[in-house]
């Protein structure tokens, strides 16, 4: 027995024995409808003996809802409400689907409909990301109403958290039926011939060779195929700024670095948190960075340094450190606690001015009503550091055949345009006519233009420019660098990072 299945087994019993001899024994289920101030924890401690068994009255709750929709759907066992109907099993039935329960599979919470699940696994939980996703669900349950749509999420920007889950579930061959992949070389680290279905066929069927941009079809295609449908293309070099900060003090973004520390120090002299930054989910601060390399650098470079055809000793690599580590000095001083989407809190209540972020970051301001100005960070006019969310087909996925209606939906002009007018991300087609164009604000419609015209390079943060092993040395190098400023040892164990990936000699 592996030591995985012995945790596993200790945690059950270790639920099920206080579920025994606490309970005030709940022989036949029953409805109950929720009052005022009614957690599911609660009721579970009150009618099965233990708040851990809140899971069992989540899943019959939501099991009968699917025959009798008087019954409450609950998406999420933090947000209940008053009058509410649940079901909550007996106790032999809890202690029967609390041995089977594993908090990594949150489809057990959730019915089977005539044609059952469709577990759709990501990382967007933030704001605009759970619209987005909302967009997404939303044309796959009109067209697929026999279907029940479970949201697996694992919450963390860039998913860093979400990989390390996900590979779990595919090498124990217990995979969602499709999940979020970066388009790019993070493929890789899933290692697809063995876990994942190609998908060349259903890119044939569905014509996607013709509506997709030349550059992104290279960028999709692994071992010579494709392995993930786009549902977008984001940008990462965002400068966010406060509009209305800058209006006061008589600022315009800046475009060098020159104009960022003079526009910072001005700021400062007027107590506003210049720069604004959330680091406390390690890749923040490598992504700012990231953008800062492609501004000192320029495309072309930049685009050198991951091919192995420009070497990280180049001087342009010292600039970007030292100009990084300036920048560092006008940030919140609470930045290690917040995270990409928190720290954004600060351009909202108008005390921070600036941020450098991807154009999710747009999603979390449309999603909050916020009006926000935007830019490109110093030194990046002209260059779009591109990236693109995808979602894979698991060789094991449980439910196949609503998977790839799930991708057809995702590959689809309509399921593109729900998703990225609440996202703050461009559709991946080529075939938005004016109208399609129409329905999406003016940050989104500047970006369809930067993307026609300008360099195209790929982020590393995000999945498109490195292999998984390459992106983590990277990361851990910058990661670092925050705290210790050290230009030259950062800069060495960036060109080391190259070495290992075995792009730099
Ligand atoms: C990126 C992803 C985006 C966005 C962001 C923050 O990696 O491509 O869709 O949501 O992470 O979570």
């Amino acid at each position: 027995m592996s030591r995985r299945t012995l945790v596993s087994l200790a945690l059950v019993l270790a639920m099920l024995l206080p579920l025994v001899a606490n309970a005030a024994p709940l022989e036949q289920a029953m409805t109950y409808t929720i009052k005022k101030g009614d957690t599911l924890w609660a009721l579970a401690e009150k009618y099965l003996g233990t708040g851990f068994a809140w899971p069992a009255i989540m899943a019959s709750t939501n099991t009968k809802h699917i025959e009798d929709p008087t019954f409450a759907h609950i998406l999420n066992a933090d947000v209940i409400h008053p009058g509410w109907k649940l079901w909550i099993p007996s106790l032999e039935e809890a202690e029967e689907f609390l041995a089977k329960w594993d908090p990594a599979k949150p489809e057990l919470l959730f019915g089977k409909r005539a044609k059952g699940q469709l577990v759709v696994a990501s990382w967007w939980t933030a704001g605009g990301e759970a619209e987005g996703l909302e967009g997404l669900f939303s044309i796959y349950r009109e067209k697929y109403p026999d279907v029940e749509i479970v949201n697996a999420t694992i919450a963390g920007g860039a998913g860093f958290v979400f990989r390390p889950v996900l590979k779990t579930r595919l090498i124990a061959g217990d995979p969602p039926d499709t999940f979020q992949l970066h388009a790019g070389l993070e493929v890789e680290g899933y290692d697809p011939e063995t876990y994942l279905e190609p998908l060349d066929d259903l890119y044939a069927a569905e014509g996607w060779e013709e509506v997709l941009p030349p550059d992104l079809l290279v960028l999709l295609k692994y071992k010579g195929h494709y392995w993930g449908v786009p549902v977008n293309i984001h940008r990462s070099n965002i400068l966010w700024y406060d509009k209305s900060i800058f209006a006061e003090a008589g600022l315009t973004p800046p475009e060098t670095w020159d104009d960022f520390f003079a526009v910072c120090e001005a700021l400062k002299a007027k107590g506003i948190v210049p720069y604004v930054m959330g680091t406390s989910g390690g890749w923040e601060a490598p992504h700012a960075f990231e953008d800062v390399l492609a501004g000192t650098c320029g495309a072309e470079k930049y685009r050198g340094l991951w091919t192995g055809e420009v070497a990280w000793t180049d001087p342009c690599v010292t600039e970007a450190l030292e100009t990084f580590k300036k920048m560092l000095t006008y940030v919140n001083p609470d930045h290690p606690a917040l995270t990409w989407d928190t720290c954004l809190e600060y351009l909202k209540d108008h005390k921070g001015a600036m941020n450098i972020m991807g154009d999710w970051a747009m999603g979390w301001f449309m999603a909050k009503g916020v009006d926000i100005g935007w830019a490109p960070p110093p030194g990046t006019k002209g260059t779009f550091v591109a990236l693109s969310d995808t979602f894979a087909l698991p060789k094991e996925a449980p439910n196949k055949e609503n998977a790839i209606a799930w991708l057809k939906v995702c590959g689809s002009k309509e399921g593109q345009i729900a998703f990225n007018t609440k996202k703050g991300s461009i559709p991946a087609r080529t075939d938005l006519t004016p109208e399609d164009k129409a329905l999406f604000n003016p940050y989104l419609k500047s970006c369809m233009d930067d993307w026609a015209r300008d360099a195209i390079v790929p982020s590393v943060i995000h999945g498109a420019a490195a292999i998984e092993s390459w992106v983590t040395d990277f990361k851990d190098a910058i990661t670092l660098f925050v705290t210790t400023g050290d230009v030259a040892a950062t800069q060495a164990a960036l060109q080391e990072a190259c070495v290992a990936a075995g792009a730099c000699k």
